[in-house]
């Protein structure tokens, strides 16, 4: 039975959360997909930090070398922003590796070049961890409500504004002061702008809204307004309405099914409202469908072992159609639907 050989770039939070799953999962991935996998090299920015359970020969700086192997089989990007990661899954493509990403900023931007690439490799590019962490919702959207019509999709996306709103609601504590500690429990990055001022959410809203509505949508498509604005006085006086503000991720389909609408900004929302006991760094997704109705998403949308989680089960699919001599999906675009990010507002 062949092994499969997997590159892993970036072995920070997520990184390394998924070596160690690898490696202490072994046995039971080995069963799941029908052939062992093997963790072949981990590309990293500096060399020189102690990374307990990884073999330091593994261990690699020249990440471009790495997905240059033939004998790689899938290339796991978990180290973000558009550059090298874009360059890096193109030259896993150009060499016949399938890719499993967690990068939403670069598939919220370039989604569409990176499929089309994937397809003319006959390879596979799969990024459930991209969108709510651990929670499955890019596969459900994809796969298991393909039968049905998806006309809506709302939630809270990020779990570090949540943790923030929270925090807010729950102390009377200002904006700075959340911040300060979502900062200090590691939910914040040190450069928390993707994060408060909307960014990341807006990605995550353009890769909901393409996947839900068949079309191809990026981040630039999507209104965006952060938290920065939101004071504790906001807050209060949603609070004496029985309301909660929460950051919400909005995409529309609109009612003759010819446009569609994405945006994020924070909204007041009724407090017996489903989403309004969204606490912390959690995230929850509502998508409502024609056939199906109305289907809720809850679960953990951040931090290391739930991200690793959504990548390994991609990584499983993966190297499982890698074995069948088959791909997933793909992009599913089949139409170019007009994106406006305010209509409906
Ligand atoms: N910064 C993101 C969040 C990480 O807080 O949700 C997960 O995408």
């Amino acid at each position: 039975m062949r092994t499969l050989k997997v590159a892993l770039l970036g072995c920070g939070v997520v990184g390394t959360e998924v070596a160690r799953i690898m490696t202490t999962h072994a046995a039971d991935l080995a069963a799941r997909i029908g052939a062992p996998v093997e963790l072949a090299g981990v590309a990293v920015r500096r060399a020189n930090r102690p990374r307990p359970g990884i073999a330091d020969e593994l261990i690699t700086t020249d990440a471009t070398e790495l997905v240059k192997r033939d004998d790689i089989d899938v290339v796991i990007e978990v180290i973000g922003g558009i550059e090298p990661a874009r360059s890096l899954i193109l030259t896993a493509f150009d060499h016949g590796a399938s890719v499993v990403s967690a990068n939403k900023a670069l598939l919220a931007a370039d989604g569409s070049a990176l499929h089309a690439a994937a397809a003319s490799a006959g390879a596979d590019l799969y990024y459930e961890a991209a969108v709510a962490g651990a929670i499955p919702l890019l596969r459900p959207l994809r796969e298991s409500l393909a039968g049905d019509k998806v006309n809506r999709v709302l939630g809270i996306v990020n779990g570090t504004t949540n943790f923030i709103l929270d925090k807010m609601d729950s102390t009377g504590a200002g904006y700075s002061e959340a911040l300060e500690e979502a900062t200090a429990l590691g939910y914040a990055e040190a450069d928390p702008t993707a994060d408060v001022e909307g960014f990341d959410a807006a990605a995550k809203a353009a890769i909901l809204a393409g996947i839900a509505f068949h079309t191809r949508v990026t981040a630039a498509d999507v209104f965006r307004e952060g938290l920065t604005e939101v004071t504790a006085a906001d807050i209060a006086s949603a609070k004496a309405m029985n309301n909660i503000v929460k950051l919400l991720a909005i995409c529309e389909r609109s009612a003759d099914g010819s446009s569609v609408t994405a945006r994020v900004h924070p909204a007041m929302i009724p407090r017996t409202h489903p989403l309004a006991s969204v606490r912390g760094a959690y995230n929850a997704v509502f998508v409502e469908s024609e056939a199906a109705g109305q289907l809720m998403f809850y679960g953990p949308g951040a931090g290391g072992a739930p991200t690793a989680s959504a990548v390994l089960g991609d990584l499983v699919a993966v190297c499982r159609n890698k074995l069948a001599g088959s791909t997933g999906p793909g992009e599913s675009a089949y139409a170019q639907l007009t994106v406006s990010p305010m209509d409906g507002v």
